[in-house]
């Protein structure tokens, strides 16, 4: 335990100058990847013209093992990450996850670790992840139409055990749980209100996303994205909302609640009004890249540091140097970038997790 000087010491260090991107924000966030496989086929994330039978994935061994993931958060915790997001591709189809949650949970610093999930194998991991130190859980849900939920997975079913591994998780204690909706229009917009509905008066925190322009393989079209204005209206004609203060600077969700008490929904709009001024998330691959931006196209490879034998020194270096080298801010200048003659070589959604 520290003693009382060594804490005043602690709290008299300046801030370390790494933990700074050039735009003065501060690395809050780690999203780690930890399988770049999924069960599902979503068209906006992995269509599978792309992403087919014979797609090479990442081989077991070109994936980092969970030691390295570890020593790789505990170099972000360092520099004053202290939230950690487990994601994908489906990271539930990575093998002993819990294990991976368990020493994770370990690292001195670390507040919070949430897990993001389309849900099918939820309810099999619930207890055990929370036993081992997961604290929350985002389920990604787009309709509960079944032959929209398909369209939207890619023509996968699934929904009835997606919704069982909601209730699972609540009562193993990960509430409240949040859902991701991405809206398309003209795809399943027309399935919000009923999906609301649905989760009216629970503990479950619906948050509807616009469709974004991750990757390249999604074929994105603007008139596909149903901006968060006109989904606001289109709820609160129903049901009366008000606006909700953000729980913490750089939160992703404009919350609201519905006027009758019948709970929160939020509403994430990174193509009608960017966030990337208050963005303090750091990105790592399933194999070891570490990125600053959802929509990064280039990336530092940490795998190839730690293999060759890199201290935990130089870890913390390593990413203290591309963290304050950082300037994205890709949705702010979606448009203009787009315009460009040349496009883009970015990442996909799946291998740098959501
Ligand atoms: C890439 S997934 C990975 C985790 C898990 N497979 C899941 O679906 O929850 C993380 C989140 O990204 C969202 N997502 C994927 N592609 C998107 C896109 N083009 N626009 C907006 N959100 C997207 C998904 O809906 C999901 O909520
Ligand atoms: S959004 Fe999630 S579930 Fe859908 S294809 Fe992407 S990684 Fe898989």
């Amino acid at each position: 335990m520290a003693t009382s000087s060594t804490s005043r010491i602690l709290t008299i260090r300046p801030p370390d100058p790494r933990s700074r991107d050039r735009l003065g924000r501060p690395m809050h966030d780690l999203r780690i990847s930890v399988m770049d496989r999924c069960n599902f086929r979503c068209p906006y994330c992995m269509p599978k013209e792309t992403f087919h039978d014979r797609y090479r994935f990442l081989r077991t061994s070109e994936r980092l093992g969970f030691n390295e993931i570890v020593r790789i958060a505990r170099a972000a915790v360092t520099l004053g990450a202290r939230k950690l997001r487990l994601t994908g591709g489906e990271p539930l189809l990575r093998p002993r996850l819990p294990d991976l949650v368990g020493e994770l949970s370990m690292i001195d610093g670390v507040e919070d670790i949430a897990l993001t999930t389309n849900g099918v194998l939820l309810s099999q991991h619930a207890s055990e992840l929370k036993a081992n130190g997961l604290n929350r859980v985002t389920v990604s849900l787009d309709s509960l139409d079944p032959e929209v939920f398909a369209r939207m997975s890619g023509g996968f079913g699934g929904l009835d055990d997606v919704l069982d591994g909601i209730e699972v998780a609540l009562a193993a204690g990960l509430g409240p749980v949040k859902l991701n909706t991405v809206v398309r229009r003209g795809i399943n917009d027309h399935t919000v209100l009923p999906l609301l509905e649905r989760f009216r008066g629970s503990t479950v925190i619906p948050r509807l996303i616009e469709y974004m322009d991750v990757g390249n393989r999604n074929a994105w079209r603007p008139e596909q994205v149903v901006p968060s204005a006109e989904l606001l209206q289109r709820v609160a004609a129903r049901w009366p909302l008000t606006p909700l203060p953000g729980n913490y600077h750089g939160e992703v969700a404009d919350r609201y609640r519905y006027d009758d008490g019948a709970g929160e929904i939020g509403f994430i709009s990174s193509v009608s009004a960017p966030f990337c001024g208050d963005c303090t998330r750091a990105r790592l691959s399933s194999e070891g890249m570490f990125y600053t931006c959802l929509f990064a196209t280039e990336g530092t490879d940490l795998r190839v540091a730690l293999r060759s034998g890199a201290t935990d020194a130089e870890l913390v270096e390593l990413l203290g140097g591309t963290w304050s080298r950082r300037e994205d801010r890709y949705s702010e200048r979606r448009e203009a970038l787009r315009r460009r003659e040349q496009p883009l070589h970015k990442i996909e959604m799946h291998y740098i997790g959501g």
